[in-house]
């Protein structure tokens, strides 16, 4: 798959209407890196908001984006993955995301985020900071017959569910961090501004 030339005119608008425009890529089966228009050096620095094009994401996959030098991903997750979120928080850490650092008040919900389609997480694992590993298969063969799909960190082995809550029993001791983030429309998000 590839997004080259996808909405291109749409995304020349964006670059032409904003100072930090950026897109890393879709990860996903398959899929390589696809476009970066990252915000400039100086931007960055200042923490820029990033405008991410989320239109070309398929249901299932991730994309990963970069805001203040950290990877964001998001999951546009289909409703099956959805139906998955409801069937274990016994084994949560924190299901109800009650730790109040861990996301904006507008994800303290049941799929951490403002639309259940499409959720958006800092990829830094909350344990040492290594990146988790996606990883949406059901029964997993090297995760057991009862992973039900979400992200594994390959450094110490914690698990996360796929809205980016924690198992009890592993080294990360919170959810994974929903950064800020609004929609400017139905395709684009913008990572690093409130909504209001
Ligand atoms: S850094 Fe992820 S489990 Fe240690």
């Amino acid at each position: 798959m590839s997004t080259d030339g996808v909405n291109v005119d749409r995304r020349r608008l964006l670059i032409g209407a904003t100072a930090a425009v950026g897109a890393v890529g879709v990860a996903g089966v398959a899929v390589p890196f696809v476009k970066s228009w990252n915000p400039s050096a100086k931007a960055k620095a200042a923490g820029a908001p990033v405008f991410a094009d989320i239109s070309a994401i398929e249901p299932g996959q991730r994309a990963v984006f970069e805001w203040r030098g950290k990877p964001v991903w998001v999951v546009r997750r289909t409703p099956e993955m959805l139906k998955t979120l409801t069937t274990h928080d016994g084994k949560l850490a924190d299901p109800a995301s009650e730790v109040e650092s861990q996301q904006p008040t507008y994800a303290q919900n049941a799929t951490r985020s403002i639309k259940p389609e499409y959720l958006v997480l800092t990829g830094i694992c909350t344990h040492l900071g290594c990146s988790p590993l996606f990883r949406p298969e059901i029964a997993a063969a090297d995760l057991g017959s009862d992973w039900v799909g979400g992200f594994f960190c390959p450094c110490h082995g914690s698990r996360f569910d796929l809205a980016g809550r924690v198992y009890n029993g592993v080294p990360a001791p919170t959810n994974l961090v929903v950064p800020p983030y609004r929609y400017e429309s139905d395709s684009v998000i913008v990572i690093g501004e409130d909504t209001v």
